[in-house]
Order: structure tokens, then sequence, then C-alpha cells
């Protein structure tokens, strides 16, 4: 299915915690109602389908790819990220990824929870990703991820602390 991204935003209202939770490959095992609401999709059309569903194109792969290798290695992750509705509108927040253990210590699954995002996050995070995008359009994955490392030196931080480099811009 191919949405075409328009510029409708969909509010997360400071009170909103958005969750969601995949298996090993990424699929949607679970979501609140919340996720549903701004998604603009049933569960039918979301459980067992991949996360990528939600997938904005304005989003750049190098946050993706920091996500999924930090997940592999039992590592949380917190990031800003713009999603895209069904019906094409956008809605921004702010993850914190976690993976979940059963009790004996093996992979339960994957656990998203989202909060609203600050409009002063925004004024960063937004020409942020436009950087990186057009990084990655002309370089590729490895100028993407040189502009991302600059962007975190330049505040005093590297790829070990961006978890809390990102912390601090939503606080
Ligand atoms: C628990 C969990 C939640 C995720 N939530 C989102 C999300 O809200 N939006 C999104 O675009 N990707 C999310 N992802 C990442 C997707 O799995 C995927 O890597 C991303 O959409 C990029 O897709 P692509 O690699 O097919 O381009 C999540 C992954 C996990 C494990």
């Amino acid at each position: 299915m191919s949405i075409t991204p328009t510029d409708v935003e969909h509010e997360v209202r400071s009170v909103d915690i958005v969750v969601s939770k995949a298996n090993e490959a990424g699929d949607v095992t679970y979501a609140n109602p919340i996720f549903f609401k701004l998604a603009g999709y049933t569960q039918g059309e979301l459980l067992d389908r991949p996360h990528s569903i939600i997938r904005h194109p304005d989003m750049p792969k190098i946050i993706f790819k920091f996500l999924w290798d930090n997940l592999k290695e039992g590592k949380d992750v917190q990031a800003f990220v713009k999603n895209l509705s069904k019906d094409g509108g956008y809605y921004w927040v702010f993850a914190h990824v976690r993976v979940a253990k059963n009790p004996d210590g093996s992979f339960r699954n994957y656990v998203s929870t989202r909060k609203a995002m600050k409009s002063s996050a925004r004024e960063v995070i937004e020409p942020l990703y436009t950087q990186l995008l057009e990084a990655e359009k002309s370089g590729g994955m490895e100028a993407s991820l040189k502009e991302l490392e600059s962007f975190l030196e330049s505040n005093g931080a590297s790829l070990a602390t961006f978890n809390e480099t990102m912390k601090k811009l939503n606080s």
C-alpha cells in the first residue's frame, strides 16, 4: 500500500503514552489504543505486520540502523521518530525502545513507549534529520553516519551518549 504523505499533523498530547511491542523481526505484536488512533489503522491491519508500515519517508535510515544495532546488543534506544499515518498525515514522538527478557533471560519482545516531542527538540531534530537524509542521498549511510557523529560532537556527545543527548533535548 502506497501512502502519499501530507502536511497534516496529528497531535500527540503531553499526557499520551504510545506503546507497541514487537517480535524479533520487528512485527507489531501489541499496540495500545492511542497507537492505533494516531497511526489510523485497525488492529487487523496492524497486528503481525512490520513496524515499518508507519515509517515516514522523512526519517533517515541511519536512525533505524542505530536502533537495530543497539537492540541486537540488548541496549535501549531513545530517539525522535516522525511516523506516517494511514491518511498520509504524520506525528512526531520521542521513543524509548527496550528489549524485554523472560525470567530465564531469553528474549521476550521489544517494547517501545513514546511520548510527545517538545517543540524545542523539534527545532533541532527536524533540520538534523533533513541534513541526514541529504547526506544519505548523496553519500549513502556512511555520509549520513558522519553527519550524525558531527552533530553529536558539536553537542559535546558521541554515539555512546546518543540516548542521553536526545533525552536532554526533550527535557
Ligand atoms: C519495538 C519497536 C518499535 C518500533 N517503532 C517504530 C515506529 O514507531 N516507527 C518506525 O518507523 N519504525 C519503528 N520501528 C523500526 C522498524 O522496525 C523499522 O526498522 C523502520 O520502520 C525502518 O524500516 P525499514 O528498515 O524497512 O526502512 C520499531 C522497531 C521496534 C523493534
